[in-house]
């Protein structure tokens, strides 16, 4: 934002919290909660879940909120702008993330706005034959030689032209619109499969705690809290940049709760969706509970052999999922977009036209890595991984790295006093104060660095540890 020009802001407190939240329910919540609940026993992850989330997730999510609201910056400069200059470097690293995270994750954004068009073909007969073999035609699509990236551009100018319109005519009101057909959606999808024969011995999987599967309690703990930190889109500067929008006579706290429950509810909501449909896919087709993949494998191969199925109902559904998977993929690309534009306006005082283009520019210059990673430049191998998962996996060491360090300059440089001021602000009355110092000076720390070693040992490759 130029200097002179006031800061934009959200029309109101719901506004923000539908904001926030609609960056924080994403691909997350759609295919790696209910993957991880099916891993870790069940009810016994999704207890860990809720429990963490309420205490460690709003715990972080006020402090990125109230330190972007004091310092009315984006993450770029708002540690300089609280007066510790010398913390100003961790500016620098959670502007890298969105920025290296953003164009990857266009890449596979591009991929739901394919594979939607092919189901929107489909059921309008037009197309669609393709996807009698999802297998065959993932594999074909994502080797392809332009298809990928230009799918990916797509999906970024759209994404770019909202972030152009600015935060209330762009964000706020692409949001009005998305936030309740996906909601729609998920619930839609939820009790459609809740009425499939033979869906009880689904959900039963999925609810009922299966001690004899989370043996090692540090793992699901460990693997909850990486969830939730993903899920929140914590790190990232999101909710630092979200939160300088925000007006100080709103409460930060009660924000923060409405986020973490709205996002936890659809992350729940999917898992009633997804696991009894792969379990009866599964027990059909003798695929046995690997069909439950983590990765791109369960969205874009194994969902769609469950659609074709389900007989003639299986395109409609096909079609509303996916409807469901690029609204959510969209509001979270939205909000990684925001948080770089935001930095680069903050920092180099240019307007917000100028910042996206250069934005979009490295989206499509970065992103052509990820995207032709599995064709054109398939020998392009860091690591001896293709370059989306490189970079995904770079990323997933980096995040823990700099939130650890957000929750160390917040409980030991600017100290805890700095959040609690702000939230009280107009007049608020800042909530369990005991319990936010202990989690910000000594457990979130703690459990950070634990995360960030099992993400070292995963990407090495070292067993044991690794979640
Ligand atoms: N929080 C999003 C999800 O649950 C993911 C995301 C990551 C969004 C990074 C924005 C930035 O899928």
């Amino acid at each position: 934002m130029s200097e002179g020009k006031s800061r934009e802001s959200w029309s109101g407190q719901f506004a923000f919290v539908l904001a926030a939240a609609a960056s924080a329910i994403g691909l997350g919540n759609l295919w790696r909660f209910p993957y991880l609940a099916a891993r870790y026993g069940g009810g016994v992850f999704i207890a860990a879940y809720l429990i963490l989330s309420l205490t460690l997730g709003v715990t972080l999510l006020v402090t990125e909120i109230a330190i972007g609201r004091r310092s009315r910056q984006s993450q770029l400069t708002a540690f300089r702008e609280m007066g510790h200059r010398r913390w100003g470097f961790l500016g620098v690293l959670s502007t890298v993330i969105p920025l290296c995270i953003l164009p990857y994750y266009n890449v596979i954004g591009g991929w739901v706005v394919r594979y939607f068009a092919e189901y929107l073909g489909m059921a309008f007969g037009a197309g669609g034959q393709g996807l009698e073999d999802p297998q065959a035609f993932f594999s074909s699509f994502v080797s392809a030689p332009w298809a990928p990236f230009v799918c990916m551009v797509v999906f970024t100018l759209v994404t770019c032209a909202v972030i152009v319109m600015g935060v209330k005519n762009g964000i706020e009101k692409s949001n009005v619109v998305m936030m309740p057909v996906l909601l729609l959606m998920a619930v839609g999808l939820a009790v459609y499969v809740a009425f499939l024969p033979g869906a009880g011995e689904g959900i039963r999987y999925y609810l009922v705690p299966d001690f004899s599967s989370c043996d090692n309690v540090g793992k699901v703990v460990l693997g909850a809290m990486g969830q939730m930190f993903y899920s929140l889109s914590l790190a990232m500067g999101i909710m630092i940049t979200y939160g300088s929008y925000m007006r100080r006579r709103d409460d930060i706290q009660r924000a923060a709760v409405r986020i973490v429950a709205a996002d936890t509810f659809v992350a729940v909501l999917s898992g009633f969706m997804i696991i009894p449909v792969v379990v009866l896919f599964a027990a059909k087709s003798g695929a046995g509970r690997a069909a439950i993949d983590a990765g791109p494998g369960l969205m874009f191969v194994t969902l769609p052999k469950v659609f074709s199925s389900l007989g003639a109902a299986g395109q409609w559904i096909a079609l509303a999922f996916f409807v469901l998977v690029l609204f959510a993929a969209f509001t979270s690309a939205i909000s990684m977009t925001e948080a770089c534009v935001a930095a680069i306006c903050d920092f180099f005082r240019i307007g917000r036209n100028a910042s996206v283009a250069v934005v979009c520019a490295w989206c499509f210059a970065f992103g052509s890595l990820s995207a032709f990673g599995y064709g054109r430049w398939a020998g392009f191998r860091p690591f001896g991984m293709p370059a989306l998962d490189f970079f995904d996996g770079a990323m997933n060491v980096l995040t823990p790295v700099v939130a650890a360090l957000t929750c160390i300059f917040v409980g030991w440089v600017a100290r805890p006093r700095t959040v609690v001021e702000e939230v009280e602000a107009e007049g608020g009355r800042f909530r369990c104060r005991r319990l936010y110092d202990f989690m910000i000076r000594y457990f979130a720390p703690i459990l950070l660095v634990a995360i960030l070693v099992s993400e070292i040992c995963r990407s090495l490759g070292i067993g044991g540890w690794s979640i």
